[in-house]
């Protein structure tokens, strides 16, 4: 069994961040969202992997490497644009050859993993596996329509009336059976090669299509509502550390994980948070919630559930909440005369003012 995993693509939903950097690599605390998936497969005794990349190539090819790091025997396929999650199976038919494999997207994030759905369909082996969830936007999603038995009659993506509110998670299990149906279907309205075509195609043509429905946790991280949240989720479980310094002035409640280098002057901080190496934290509080990445610097400022990626400070604000920062950015308080905002913001940038 192999993997393939989607790092290709262009995170529209997540600019201006993704201006910069692949969607897959923003960091849920503190570790790239594409690293929980490797995590994922490698668990799931795969070792073989091939990863799509586009656009952001070089950046995800440093972050992983060879794969060796994550027990992991890691083949880059380039995709020239992302012309759909079909496209990427049908250009990676050589990596794939005649193996069942498990296809991930690379913004997916899966709480327990799919271990035992891996083992599962090493044993079954339908045709193919999808799977499921309940959601309260199915319009955002491929959404799946099944008989009174269970088994997958219909899938349309992203409908704008959907006729179930099963939502397709982003991880498929497939036999080889798939090649010829990515390479039977036509591109959708929207110019991609859409695997839900491809599904429909094997139900059509009397392939057995199967789904699991999971109630646990699953986020596709596109969008940053959804990143905080997976952010919340994991820092619930983080393990308190401190490798870094904190002053006899500071308070330290819960669960905080502290990274080598960092220095915590004078600040109270309300855990769950990572504080990254070398970050700076002073006269500050920083409240449940929020990843600081490495290299910060927080100084008489509260921010709460939030992320905040390397290189950035935060200086005399209060209170920033539910927020994604970008690399090196700064943010600091205007003068008090005039009383004006002053902002330089990149592309599609969103800004939200509590005056
Ligand atoms: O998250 C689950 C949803 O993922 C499913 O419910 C949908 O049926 C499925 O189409 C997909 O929808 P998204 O709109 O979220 O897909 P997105 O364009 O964000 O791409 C998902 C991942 O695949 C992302 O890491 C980028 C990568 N990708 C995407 C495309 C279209 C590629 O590597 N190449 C591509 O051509």
């Amino acid at each position: 069994m192999k993997a393939l995993i989607l790092s290709g693509g262009a995170g529209t939903r997540l600019r201006p961040i993704t201006h910069t950097s692949a969607k897959q690599l923003v960091p849920v605390a503190n570790k790239p969202v594409l690293f929980y998936g490797l995590e994922a497969v490698a668990a799931a005794g795969i070792v073989e992997v091939g990863i799509i990349v586009g656009e952001t190539a070089n950046e995800i090819e440093e972050a992983v490497g060879d794969g060796s790091r994550f027990g992991l025997k890691v083949t880059y396929i380039p995709q020239e644009a992302p012309l759909g999650l079909a496209h990427a199976v049908l250009i990676a038919r050589d990596f794939l050859g005649a193996d069942d494999f498990v296809m991930y997207l690379g913004d997916n994030f899966i709480v327990g993993g799919i271990t035992e759905l891996v083992d599962e369909f090493r044993t079954d082996r339908p045709d193919a596996r999808i799977l499921l969830t309940k959601v309260l936007d199915p319009s955002s999603f491929g959404v799946a329509e099944l008989d009174a038995q269970g088994r997958v009659t219909a899938l349309e993506e992203k409908p704008e009336h959907p006729k179930s509110d099963l939502a397709l998670v982003g991880v498929y299990l497939f036999t080889p059976a798939v090649h010829k149906a990515v390479r039977a279907i036509e591109p959708s309205h929207r110019g991609e090669l859409e695997i839900t075509d491809a599904l429909q195609w094997l139900i059509d043509t009397a392939h057995d299509v199967r789904s699991t429905t999971i109630s646990g946790y699953w986020k596709d991280t596109g969008k940053v509502s959804d990143l905080l949240e997976v952010n919340r989720t994991v820092l619930e479980s983080t393990e308190p550390l401190v490798e870094g310094t904190v002053d006899d002035a500071s308070v330290i409640i819960g669960r905080v994980r502290i990274e080598t280098g960092a220095q915590v002057r004078g600040s109270r901080i309300v855990g769950p948070a990572i504080i990254g190496a070398d970050t700076v934290v002073s006269d500050a509080y920083i409240g449940p919630f929020t990843s600081l990445s490495e290299g910060c610097r927080v100084e008489d400022s509260e921010i709460e559930y939030s992320i905040v990626l390397r290189g950035s400070s935060i200086t005399g604000v209060r209170r920033v909440e539910a927020s994604l920062i970008g690399r090196d950015v700064e943010v600091v308080p205007a003068p008090r005369n005039p009383a004006a905002h002053r902002l330089v913001l990149g592309d599609h940038s969103k800004v939200q003012i509590s005056s």
